[in-house]
């Protein structure tokens, strides 16, 4: 696609460390009660996947925030768009993210889960990109530690497009400049 300056992560790794993972977790969580906790809308394709890499059951739920607006970098501000459906009281969560950037997302996140009291609170991400963190956020589970280049595909969007695409792309920069 010509949107696409390169393809960072093609549909075999992904499919690959998405395996991976749901077996390191599937034995972490061997004696658990698990409630994977999807944060829409970028971690939908991530989700899904993991989900069926992992065996042990699970339940989902899901929860909206927003900190990007249409541009390529946070305005520093999270607000919650959509809370869960159910209570988390007593559960052991695993929010699912496609990528963790400022960690102010998750920082947010996490301080409003906490205080509904889960029995525990792990994070798994597809993609980390530490040079960008302002908050001290560490993933427990990390998908691929990437450079700092603006990624779309495989759930993650620029201006809502291009989140179907089947790998990770870098975005070409003449995208985001003509908007700007
Ligand atoms: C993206 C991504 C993470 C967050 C990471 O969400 O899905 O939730 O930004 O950035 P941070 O670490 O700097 O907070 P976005 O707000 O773009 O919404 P989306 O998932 O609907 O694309």
């Amino acid at each position: 696609m010509a949107d696409i300056q390169r393809v960072l992560l093609d549909e075999n790794q992904l499919a690959q460390r998405v395996k991976e993972l749901g077996t390191e977790i599937s034995r972490d969580y061997a004696e658990g009660d698990l409630l994977l906790l999807g944060i829409l809308k970028g971690s939908v394709i991530f989700l899904a996947d993991l989900a069926r890499a992992i065996h042990v059951p699970v339940d989902m739920d899901f929860i909206a925030v927003s900190s990007y607006g249409a541009g390529t970098s946070t305005t520093g501000q999270v607000r919650l768009l959509k809370d869960l459906e159910g209570p988390i009281a007593g559960r052991d969560l695993l929010i699912v993210e496609d990528i963790i950037d400022s960690g102010l997302t998750l920082s947010y996140l996490i301080e409003i889960l906490q205080s509904r009291e889960p029995r525990s609170i792990k994070v798994v991400v597809l993609l980390d990109k530490p040079e960008r963190r302002r908050e001290k956020i560490v993933p427990d589970y990390t998908g691929f530690t990437i450079p700092d280049e603006f990624v779309v595909g495989y759930g993650l969007d620029y201006a809502e497009q291009y989140r179907s695409l089947p790998y990770v792309g870098v975005l070409s920069p003449s995208v985001y400049q003509e908007q700007e």
